[in-house]
């Protein structure tokens, strides 16, 4: 566990990369959760993760493993492994090893491709998925053809990510936003959706500023996905895709997706002005050299301007197997309490 975020890494489903990345019969080595794992994509295109060690005698997958139609095989001997980690082949073998046949052998993690990214479940203990990922209409709607991907490696943890939506203070001083108005929220288990009505000011290009009535609805759907749908004068979808590389650091993806529009429109513009706000100091770069040096302080001084920032970590504490700190049993009763 890290020093500055007394927190394990919270279980859930967390983006490894984009489906379109990794074609039928790549392998490819990927670090994420503090762990090595090997992802690979077979012949007819049915995602693979696993641990790195080979369990017959312990090469390492990623280094030569190589795809033959539905299963990954090993460098060394060229045993075989299908996507839940069951022995295909042995070739020099007269059977596969009677207490293995048929069960997994080389131990896999839940993986998923959904909204064109490449999912991974984790859990500390190994459990299995409780929720799903949820798909997004949009997505697959035949003109919202255009999607722009962005990407930042830092020193963070998804909670303290995630939390920022609801420290509604710091709007004003690290985005020079207008205060921003409530909205309403909902929790449902491990669902969290919000929605806020107002006027935005918007820039385009040229930096005219326009003032337009926008709906921003946000839904966190467990520890690890998370979209903005934007309504209104102009309309987009931001996927919020934030991963544990380790204790220490995350990737932060946003990958956003919008219909066809002519590059001089004024669509366009306002559109390529919200995605540089939504990345730059308006957004994830203003809060990101916060994030990367900031400590997360179980019993933070608050005051009646604050946003719900204890509900919310109410929220997210079920992400946590034994709850969020480590000697504090379960949920602490401040959370509890929270509302
Ligand atoms: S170590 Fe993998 S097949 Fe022998
Ligand atoms: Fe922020």
């Amino acid at each position: 566990m890290s020093e500055r975020f007394p927190m394990p890494m919270p279980f859930g489903w967390f983006c490894i990369g984009y489906g379109d990345e990794l074609a039928p019969g790549e392998v490819r080595n990927v670090h994420y959760f503090g762990r090595d794992m090997v992802l690979f994509r077979t012949a007819s295109g049915k995602l693979g993760l696993t641990v790195p060690a080979c369990p017959h005698l312990g090469a390492h997958l990623g280094f030569g493993g190589t795809v033959q139609g539905e299963s990954l095989r090993c460098p060394f001997h060229h045993w075989q492994y299908d996507t839940q980690g069951v022995i295909t082949d042995i070739p020099y073998a007269s059977r596969i090893p009677p207490k293995w046949e048929g069960k997994p052998c080389l131990q896999t993690f839940p993986v998923c491709e959904k909204n064109e990214v490449i999912w991974a479940w984790y859990h500390p203990e190994g459990a299995a998925p409780d929720h799903e990922v949820i798909e997004l209409d949009e997505m697959s709607d035949p003109e919202w053809t255009e999607r722009q991907r962005f990407e930042w490696t830092f020193g963070s943890c998804p909670q303290e990510i995630a939390e920022n939506g609801v420290d509604v203070a710091h709007f004003k001083y690290v985005h020079d936003m207008e205060a921003v108005p409530e909205g309403e929220t909902t929790y449902e288990r491990h669902v969290r959706r919000s929605r806020v009505s107002g006027i935005r000011k918007v820039s385009d290009v040229d930096g005219n500023e326009y003032e337009l009535e926008s709906t921003v609805a946000v839904v966190q759907n467990g520890a690890g996905q998370k979209w903005v749908r934007f309504t209104g004068f102009m309309e987009y979808l931001l996927q919020v895709l934030v991963t544990p590389i380790d204790d220490e650091r995350v990737e932060v993806r946003f990958m956003y997706l919008h219909r066809h529009y002519a590059q001089d429109s004024f669509e366009f513009q306002g559109l390529q002005a919200a995605i540089e706000n939504t990345n730059g100091q308006k957004g994830l770069e203003g809060d990101m050299p916060i994030w990367h040096n900031k400590f997360h302080l179980r019993n933070p001084v608050l005051c009646d301007g604050d946003g719900p920032i204890m509900r919310f970590r109410k929220y997210f504490a079920q992400f946590y197997v034994g709850g969020p700190y480590p000697g504090e049993d379960g949920v602490p009763a401040r959370l509890e309490e929270a509302s």
